[in-house]
């Protein structure tokens, strides 16, 4: 396999992980429900809402007219949108995304403070610096990245789309330098054969599925399929029935005869799953325990930070909760993000790759 790891990035160890929400917390939340729904149509705002949010979010997405989605899709439909007040219930870097898509709407996020350990795992300064060391390859960062990294890259991409593109640079010859997820990286070098010098970072919910107890739970329902995020591990990938984003994974749950799943992403897709199939058994894909505690029970804690009061207080005095991208750095990052638009519009219609990306 043509996988390179890189070697002198700062990656940081631990995370300073947010509270989750108490049981109770989560009650009080819930009653905030039909506020939260009356609000957003009063300032006509679209919710667009990332699968990982909890079900309460995703039906307030969902009741308002607004949208869930993976991170693509998000993107997408943020830019397509004709509404002019956007709230982006996710991580940062996806609240970042609309707003260098559509410089002109207001776009809020309910907590600024949702980062993505990938994102956390990328310095620009870093990034720059290996961007010099790695002259002649392709740079392509994961959308899970900041703005000020999205400016240096040469394209944008996300788990959808990530294979077909490393497909794509090797059959015009190139080297990549890709950031930040060592699974990802280490996926696509494999699927495509491109040479990848691989970033060392983590998805700290990802990373700690774990492959010997993923067969023991398979052990006991030798019928189910294992469905798998790119970004766990190589050993869970290597067991997958099926490898995709979280909105193809959703899609092959429902248009698959098999009627057991164990799922290897984060836990809230099972709100949607289970609204699509019913009457099929899913099951939590294990993880790792450190001194007999998971490390984040499959639940992303800055995606647990969307919450309605949140909302609710944001869209009451959007004050110091709008998402802002210096504009030297929009229109740099704008470009590989627009690729990958392109780029991902012409797999689906099945028309060539045009010449100018
Ligand atoms: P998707 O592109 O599948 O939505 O993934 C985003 C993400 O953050 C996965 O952890
Ligand atoms: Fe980032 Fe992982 Fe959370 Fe996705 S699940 S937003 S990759 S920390």
């Amino acid at each position: 396999m043509p996988l390179h790891m890189i070697e002198g990035v700062t990656i940081p160890v631990d995370f300073k992980l947010p509270d989750a929400m108490t049981p109770e917390q989560k009650r009080e939340d819930d009653k905030l429900f039909d506020e939260a729904l009356a609000l957003l149509k009063e300032k006509n705002a679209f919710l667009i809402a990332h699968y990982y949010t909890n079900d309460t979010m995703q039906r307030l997405a969902e009741e308002s007219g607004g949208f869930i989605g993976d991170s693509l899709e998000m993107a997408r439909v943020g830019r397509d949108s004709d509404k002019n007040l956007i709230v982006v219930a996710g991580v940062r870097f996806m609240g970042e995304t609309a707003k260098i898509l559509s410089p002109h709407k207001q776009v809020l996020m309910p907590d600024l403070e949702a980062e993505c350990s990938l994102d956390l795992c990328c310095s620009v300064d870093d990034f720059v610096a290996m961007k010099n060391k790695y002259p002649n390859a392709t740079t392509v960062a994961y959308a899970n990245t900041s703005a000020k990294v999205k400016a240096k890259a040469d394209w944008i991409v996300t788990s959808s789309l990530a294979v077909e593109l490393a497909e794509y640079l090797k059959s015009r010859k190139e080297e990549i330098l890709w950031v930040p997820d060592r699974h990802l990286g280490s996926y696509i070098a494999k699927n495509s054969e491109a040479m990848v010098h691989c970033w060392p970072g983590r998805c700290i919910v990802h990373d700690a599925f774990e492959s010997n107890a993923l067969a023991f739970v398979l052990k006991e329902n030798p019928n189910a399929k294992i469905l798998v995020h790119p970004e766990a591990p190589e050993s869970v990938v290597a067991m997958a029935d099926f490898v995709g984003s979280t909105s193809q994974i959703l899609d092959y749950a429902k248009k698959s005869s098999s009627d057991t799943f164990i799922i290897a992403t984060e836990r809230n897709i099972f709100y949607k799953i289970k609204q699509a199939c019913p009457d099929k058994k899913l099951i939590e894909a294990p993880v790792a325990s450190l001194n007999g505690h998971c490390i984040s029970c499959a639940n992303c804690p800055w995606m647990g930070l969307n919450s309605l009061a949140k909302l609710i207080k944001i869209l009451k005095d959007p004050k110091g909760h709008e998402i802002f991208v210096d504009e030297d750095i929009r229109v740099d990052a704008i470009k590989p993000l627009d690729r990958m638009l392109r780029f991902s519009a012409a797999l689906k219609s099945g028309n060539e790759i045009p010449k100018d990306l």
